[in-house]
């Protein structure tokens, strides 16, 4: 990863400024930095981030994007994944993804479950490429991102045990 200039990390509540900024430019409706404390303090969550490089060469990195999911028995359930817009469509996602797919496999998760609107285009096209498929469909799941209205979630799933 360091060749392209960017490199992994594990997320704490130190990083909860740049979390939050970070939050507030990829969501219409952010986490609080109440919500992120207690994903951090929760048992069964792991937390990483991609920090970026301010230049080639340099060693300024900063936080460009992160993954928050949980693994519970042989499930990992995906809470979140943000990159910051201006460095999208750069496969950083792609390489977060796989980072916390591989360290769920290792904390024993044989599957990979998420919730995300169905008008969240460009996350489903992200997630049915990385092999995820959907099971499910809870109605009027979320608040709406702009008007009052609600809006359905699609529950995707990606068996964590082929391609093995
Ligand atoms: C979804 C998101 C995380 C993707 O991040 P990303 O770093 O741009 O994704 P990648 O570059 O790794 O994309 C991998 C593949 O996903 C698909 N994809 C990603 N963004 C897409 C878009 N806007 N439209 C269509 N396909 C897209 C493409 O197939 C892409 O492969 P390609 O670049 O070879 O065509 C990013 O758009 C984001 O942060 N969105 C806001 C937050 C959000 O909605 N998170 C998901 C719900 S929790």
């Amino acid at each position: 990863m360091t060749e392209k200039g960017l490199r992994l990390k594990h997320i704490t509540a130190a990083d909860m400024d740049d979390l939050l900024a970070l939050e507030h430019l990829c969501f219409s409706r952010p986490w609080t930095a109440a919500s992120f404390l207690a994903e951090l303090l929760a048992e069964t969550a792991c937390h990483l981030g991609i920090e970026k490089n301010t230049e080639p060469a340099g060693e300024n990195f900063f936080l460009t994007a992160y993954l928050f999911f949980r693994v519970i028995a042989d499930e990992m359930q995906i809470m979140k994944i943000a990159v910051r817009p201006a460095h999208r469509g750069q496969g950083i996602a792609s390489l977060l993804l796989g980072a916390g797919i591989q360290q769920a496999r290792q904390a024993g998760a044989a599957a990979s479950f998420l919730e995300v609107r169905s008008s969240n285009t460009a996350a489903l096209a992200f997630y049915t490429g990385q092999g995820f498929r959907q099971i499910g469909i809870r109605k009027d799941y979320y608040p709406g991102s702009k008007s009052a209205e609600r809006e359905d979630a699609l529950l995707l799933m990606k068996n964590l045990k082929e391609g093995l």
